[in-house]
């Protein structure tokens, strides 16, 4: 019955108030360990009953524990990860006083499971234009009020020739943070530097001798300067996606992982730190662009709470489908090459631009 009434919970159902009872509270065990039998917190806007008082959740993430403290003010409730839970701290355990805000859509797609886009045939040409067409209108619609989109990417933009197209975005205010990794950075300072892309020469497409070396020249490159900051500075990149973050003062942040070459100097080795850091870059985004890195996009999904539009562009329908799994209407899918997409938005934008103009 417990199980069947945390399910129920997670879908937005509430007790009718009169039986309403109170979060049974328990107190953190050790540092960064959670009471067994946690309740485990969702991306959806949720509530919880303490003593006699409904407080909403702070910090809404998926895959946290719900602490509370007491304050002169009151009792506060906030979304923790695990490791960041501390003694003093209580725990809400099992589901009872929790109550989660469901729109009626979501629950139906969490419910069969259902990801309608991709049912819909996502992979023709035509689809595929239409979509980009709404999401052009989106992202101009979000700049144009001063909203914020956040843009998580991997290397593949780079080898499709798609580094061109993300630039324009960032230089024309479209991109207000850009996450990713070690690789994209160092292939898009190869392409700027180099010309090659993995040793590819992007504008012959074809490998050119030795050039499976370029981008380490280019992080020891990169590693004397000290930062990206200081190697456009000094003018040693002077184009690319990192050079425009750079001058168009559009922050990022770059999360290390195991296959990591150098690494770069801006690469966070440390993974809380870049967890962290991730998280403060995503704070009141608007729009989340994904584009070609499973490994990016699925933790940025867990860390965006609902209500975040989320776009995902990968060529492999099981990435996109695992990013739609959170039960999130807000998510689209666009199974393509991710050139082909940047550029399709690009011209997408240069249209409503001249529509503008014409008005
Ligand atoms: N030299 C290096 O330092 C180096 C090189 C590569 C990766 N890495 C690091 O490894 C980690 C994982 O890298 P990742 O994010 O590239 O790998 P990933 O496997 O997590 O994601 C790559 C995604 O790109 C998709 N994809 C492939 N071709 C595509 C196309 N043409 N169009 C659209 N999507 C396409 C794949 O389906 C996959 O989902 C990152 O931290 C990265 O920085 C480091």
């Amino acid at each position: 019955m417990a199980e069947i009434m945390g399910q129920l919970i997670d879908l937005g159902a509430v007790h009718p108030p009169e039986d309403a009872t109170p979060a049974v509270l328990a107190d953190v065990p050790l540092p960064g360990v959670a009471p067994d039998d946690f309740y485990v917190s969702t991306i959806y806007p949720t509530e919880v009953l303490v003593g006699s008082t409904w407080i909403k959740v702070q910090n809404q993430r998926m895959d946290g524990a719900i602490a509370i403290t007491h304050t002169d003010l009151g009792p506060i409730a906030r979304c923790k990860l695990l490791r960041d839970l501390a003694i003093g701290e209580s725990v809400v355990i099992g589901s009872d006083g929790i109550r989660t805000q469901r729109s009626a859509t979501s629950i139906k797609k969490a419910s069969t499971e259902e990801f309608s886009f991709m049912g819909a045939g996502v992979s023709s040409e035509r689809r595929v234009e239409l979509v980009v067409e709404q999401i052009a209108w989106d992202l101009r619609q979000i700049r144009d009020r001063g909203g914020k989109v956040v843009v998580t990417a991997g290397p593949v933009v780079i080898h499709t020739g798609g580094a061109q197209h993300l630039s324009h975005l960032i230089r024309e205010g479209y991109v207000q943070a850009l996450l990713g990794g070690n690789a994209i950075a160092v292939h898009d300072m190869e392409q700027a530097m180099m010309g090659t892309s993995l040793g590819v020469d992007m504008q012959r497409g074809v490998s050119v001798h030795g050039g499976h070396r370029h981008h380490l020249k280019v992080i020891n490159a990169i590693r004397r300067c000290g930062s990206i900051h200081k190697a456009v500075e000094q003018g040693i990149v002077t184009q690319g996606i990192m050079y425009d973050c750079v001058q168009h003062q559009v922050p990022f942040s770059l999360a290390g992982s195991i296959r990591d070459d150098g690494p770069l100097p801006d690469t966070k080795m440390d993974l809380i730190e870049a967890q962290t850091d991730y998280a403060r870059l995503l704070e009141g985004a608007d729009l989340v662009l994904m584009l070609s890195s499973m490994l990016h996009s699925i933790g940025v999904g867990n860390m965006t709470p609902a209500g975040v539009k989320m776009v995902c562009v990968d060529i492999n329908p099981a990435v996109v489908t695992k990013l739609s799994d959170r039960g999130s209407i807000e998510s689209i899918g666009v199974v393509t090459d991710v050139g082909l997409f940047l550029s399709l938005l690009v011209q997408q934008l240069h249209k409503l631009t001249g529509n503008y103009a014409k008005v």
